[in-house]
């Protein structure tokens, strides 16, 4: 579980990608360079001495300022501790409400709980954090937008199987459908509910235009993503509406 896979999917934004042969699936974390960095999924704990070294290999880890994540789950948030205690300036950034739910009680320092209407800028890039209440699950799920390059940090949104390429500009819905279809065939069943709020809340994404899909699992996405989100919305009805 060590080995890091460094690749910069958009300007300034590097994937750390360590792939898991026991679960055929890459957990990628995205670390940002800016003057305030920020990094994009904490990661397991198990995975931060060697995120840990991929991220010095693109900035002092000392510097980090920002630690961002979807929902309260241990890939996303796992070494969140770890972080702060290397980083002495850094900060959590969830939603509010991953904030007032779990954070601020698991956090070694408070969060900063993010709502649409708040923007953080760490120098060139300015993000805001949406709200997806259990897209892709989780009450507390949110999705962080970077909105001078146009990139979503769409957490488990896309994920798909295999040790694959860092980004691609072909569709994602295949690969998206076919591993949400064989994870319902296993314990990991009912991961993503169907709600009659799924297909707004997709459409409201798709409607930021998104240039750049930054994955957890699987690939990244560069190109037009706004027909690629509301195609999920399809997915995810077709998978999970039973
Ligand atoms: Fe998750
Ligand atoms: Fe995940």
């Amino acid at each position: 579980m060590s080995t890091t896979t460094t690749y910069e999917i958009a300007s300034d934004v590097f994937r750390l990608s360590i792939y898991v042969p026991e679960f055929d699936m890459q957990f990628n974390h995205f670390l940002v360079r800016d003057e305030e960095p920020l990094l994009f999924h904490a990661g397991l704990k198990g995975m931060f001495p060697a995120l840990r070294e991929a991220v010095a290999k693109i900035i002092d880890p000392e510097k980090l300022r920002h630690i961002a994540w979807s929902h309260f789950e241990s890939d996303e948030i796992g070494a969140l501790n770890h972080w702060l205690q290397v980083a002495p300036q850094a900060q959590p950034v969830c939603t509010l409400v991953g904030k007032l739910v779990s954070v601020d009680d698991f956090s070694l320092r408070p969060a900063r709980g993010m709502t649409p209407e708040d923007v953080l800028t760490t120098g060139k890039y300015r993000y805001r954090f949406y709200r997806s209440p259990h897209i892709p699950h989780g009450w507390d799920a949110g999705v962080l937008f970077e909105e001078t390059r146009k990139t979503l940090f769409c957490s488990d949104l896309f994920h798909h199987f295999g040790n694959v390429e860092p980004v691609t500009t072909s569709d994602l819905i295949g690969p998206t459908r076919k591993a949400m279809q064989q994870l319902e065939q296993g314990p990991l069943a009912g991961y993503m509910p169907y709600t009659r709020q799924t297909e707004g809340v997709l459409r409201s994404l798709a409607d930021l235009k998104p240039e750049t899909l930054a994955v957890m699992h699987g690939s990244s996405y560069r190109g037009k993503c706004d027909g690629l989100l509301i195609g999920l919305a399809g997915v995810i009805k077709e998978t999970f509406d039973r």
